[in-house]
């Protein structure tokens, strides 16, 4: 890969200002809901250890819009990073100020920081130069592993590079990487895509970025009633963007798009409710599409059998009521099955590894990635401000 390295910098006796993304999800209780993200840092974390250098970690947690919120401190997860490393993490009230520099100052190799949320300051999300200064002045060396955050020109992840001769990327940020530049730049073909979720406007540009690159691209999800409008099929009371029907249209033009044949339709989307499979051209006026029929299913295992590169994004359907999951279950064992003939698959988006996660699938694909909308900019060919910020080899 062309970008430096953690390998590639000394880090013995060095402070390392180490960008993760811990933005993880709480359940009720305010315990972590899913500590993946967390996880997955710990190879860099514990290689800086390893080689004496001293991580000085940083994160945002939600979207606090620069006020300090209780419940969005990353407190819990420095307990959690704990366990993980079998180490004490210290944690920092704040991330700025002369109470961390005192802090980091203390530091020793073989103690680990974890600094508060980032975004209790307004600057972060604002790429404001002086908060950057600020937070680089803790730390000799600049790491980013925070691969979810890589689409964000803030200021830990982009600003803050330019205090340091030789920001690198971490682990995590070269696997999830190293995955998607193969997958786009040089895949083993068939390349198949399969962008699936709710919407076409939030998917649009992946859609159209990916159709000159795939061999083919499979549309499922509540996205596909647009393209059936944009089609002229009555849609019922699906879901639908009446405003990106033109976008749909010139998609539609291309042969390599596979748009479901059939259609699980219900009279109530929220709960379950009464369901049968129609053709997608016969959806009933008083009916919502909320999954894909099992005619689309089949035709997708056979176009997955011969996969060599796969690429998912999105739900084919509402997965989390279990009457509305089998589409998407489906298309998970059939991402695993090419998997293990061969293929290698990339997952992305926040309910496509939920969805896996709860078909027990995720150790079944090649990369589950740990970025939602950093892996969709990256898909829709967009350079991340994150990415760039970094020193090339
Ligand atoms: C994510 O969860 O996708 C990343 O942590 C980025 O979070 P954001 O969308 O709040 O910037």
């Amino acid at each position: 890969m062309a970008k430096l390295s953690v390998k590639d910098l000394d880090l013995a006796g060095k402070r390392v200002f180490l960008r993760v993304d811990f933005n993880v999800p709480f359940d009720e209780n305010l315990n972590i809901g899913d500590d993946t993200r967390v996880r997955a840092a710990v190879p860099t974390i514990e290689y800086i250890i390893e080689k004496g250098g001293i991580p000085i970690i940083a994160s945002h947690l939600g979207r606090p819009k620069g006020k300090v919120d209780a419940k969005l401190s990353l407190e819990p997860v420095a307990h959690r990073l704990e366990m993980l490393l079998d180490r004490e993490v210290r944690f920092a009230r704040d991330c700025v100020g002369d109470e961390v520099k005192k802090l980091a100052a203390e530091l020793r190799p073989g103690d680990v920081l974890l600094l508060e949320n980032l975004r209790f300051h307004i600057e972060e999300t604002k790429n404001d130069e002086n908060f950057a200064r600020e937070l680089a002045s803790l730390a000799d060396l600049y790491v980013n592993d925070a691969f979810g955050a890589a689409h964000r020109a803030h200021a830990s992840v982009e600003g803050i590079t330019r205090n340091f001769a030789e920001p690198a990327a971490g682990f995590l940020m070269e696997k999830e990487l190293g995955y998607l530049d193969r997958a786009m730049a040089d895949p083993k073909r068939p390349l198949i895509a399969i962008i699936g979720g709710a919407k076409v406007s939030t998917k649009i540009g992946v859609i159209r970025n990916l159709l000159a690159t795939v061999d083919r691209l499979i549309i499922g999800g509540g996205m596909c009633f647009t393209f059936y409008k944009a089609k002229g099929f009555a849609i019922g009371k699906s879901l639908c963007e009446n405003d990106l029907l033109n976008e749909a249209q010139v998609a539609l033009d291309n042969p390599k798009l596979y748009l479901p044949v059939d259609v699980l339709v219900a009279k109530d989307a929220e709960t379950g409710g009464l369901t049968h499979t129609v053709a997608a051209d016969a959806i009933p006026d008083d009916m919502a599409g909320v999954d894909i029929g099992a005619k689309s299913v089949a035709n997708i295992i056979d176009f997955l059998k011969g996969a060599k590169t796969i690429v998912w994004n999105g739900p084919m359907g509402i997965f989390e009521i279990a009457a509305f999951a089998k589409g998407t279950e489906f298309v998970a064992k059939a991402v695993a099955a090419a998997t293990k003939a061969g293929a290698v698959s990339i997952v992305g988006g926040g309910d496509t590894i939920s969805a896996l996660k709860k078909f027990n699938l995720t150790d079944s694909v090649s990369h589950a990635s740990t970025g939602g909308g950093a892996s969709l900019e990256y898909l829709e060919g967009k350079e991340l401000p994150g990415i760039k910020a970094l020193k090339e080899k």
